[in-house]
């Protein structure tokens, strides 16, 4: 017996403030002006002091359910993709399985930065097609404003909060709407390019790592910006090749949502137009994990994304991970 992995519900959460890049100007030495034409963004959401990412979870997860048209007791797995749980331990996911009031489930986190979704849909997948489970939470989320120095311009001006889920549901053989293919990569010799390096059990919190401030997220910008276009271009060619598509049957990419340019650039190494791209960064900037889902929910709920549609996420973060997936909604 064979099974397919479908998209039966899709659903995310953005937090109600709003930090704008005018917001910023007065925190950091910069201007709406140049993070709007270095990176696209204009504002970004941000948790308030008493919501955690399982939170955020929560919200997307229930949205996800109704679009999907499935109550929690039928979820057989709950996969949370965060860099910023709530706790170190334990897991996010098992917080959401408690906070939705689901049953005594299998719930993990994936530590795979912003490719973590895609890392979660491949995950689940395999999960599926051996019919171990039948209906699987996957979420990505991220409360990335707690991990920042609001002094350091080169990250503070990037990221946002929220979160975004899919409901992955076993399907027959025969449906042709369904997940095709999934990759996942790591390339961890560049890990020190964004990493937050103190806090951890390496260098443990000391009065050392709070002075240094290693606990906040660190960025070699240009570096990441030149290996993100590079590995999300070569992960959408593996994508596209491992189902004998090409780029122009493709209806929608939903890349990570980290920076227009790098969107841009990808773009141009297909001949892909920007007009079928979703692009959702200049409302949320960079949530990481998050990033995929909640773009694509925006784009899905717009009416830009139909079902029967096949779409191409792609993703690079941290790590450094990237991966792809097409799937036909
Ligand atoms: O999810 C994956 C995680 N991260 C990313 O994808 C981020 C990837 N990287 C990027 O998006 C870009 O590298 C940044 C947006 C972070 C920076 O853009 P850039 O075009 O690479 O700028 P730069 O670092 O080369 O800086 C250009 C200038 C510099 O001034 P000078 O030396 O030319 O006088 C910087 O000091 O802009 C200055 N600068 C800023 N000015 C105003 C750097 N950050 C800022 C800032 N506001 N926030």
């Amino acid at each position: 017996m064979f099974f397919r992995s479908k998209v039966a519900g899709v659903g995310s959460f953005l937090p109600e403030k709003v930090l704008t890049n005018y917001d910023l100007e007065k925190m950091v030495d910069t201007s709406h002006d140049w993070i709007l034409q270095r990176t696209g963004i204009e504002r970004r959401h941000v948790v308030d002091e008493n919501e955690g990412t399982s939170d955020l979870c929560v919200r997307a997860a229930n949205n996800a359910l109704k679009d999907a048209n499935m109550t929690v007791d039928q979820i057989d797995l709950i996969m949370v993709a965060t860099v910023t749980p709530d706790y170190k331990m334990p897991a996010c996911a098992c917080l959401v399985q408690a906070k939705l009031g689901a049953k005594n489930i299998m719930a993990f986190d994936i530590n795979a930065a912003c490719s973590g979704f895609i890392y979660g849909l491949f995950i689940a997948d395999q999960f599926i097609k051996t019919g171990a489970y039948k209906n699987i939470l996957v979420i990505g989320a991220e409360n990335l404003t707690r991990l920042l120095n609001y002094k350091d311009r080169d990250t503070c001006i990037l990221f946002g909060d929220g979160a975004g889920a899919f409901i992955l549901s076993q399907t027959s053989a025969t449906d042709e709407n369904y997940l095709m293919t999934a990759h996942a990569h790591a390339e961890g010799a560049h890990a020190e390019l964004l990493w937050s390096k103190g806090g951890g059990t390496r260098y443990p919190i000391s009065q050392q790592v709070l002075d240094d401030g290693s606990h906040y997220m660190q960025m070699k910008g240009k570096e990441i910006f030149k290996n993100a276009t590079r590995t999300m271009a070569t992960a959408c060619k593996e994508a596209l090749a491992a189902i004998n598509k090409t780029a122009a049957d493709i209806d929608w990419i939903v890349p990570h949502q980290a920076n227009l340019r790098i969107t841009e650039a990808v773009a141009n190494q297909f001949d892909f137009p920007m007009a079928r791209i979703v692009s959702t960064v200049h409302e949320t900037g960079n949530t990481s994990a998050a990033s995929i889902p909640i773009a694509f929910d925006m784009a899905y709920k717009d009416g830009r994304i139909k079902r029967g549609q096949l779409i191409l996420l792609t993703a690079f973060g941290a790590g450094l991970t990237s991966g792809s997936a097409i799937l036909r909604f």
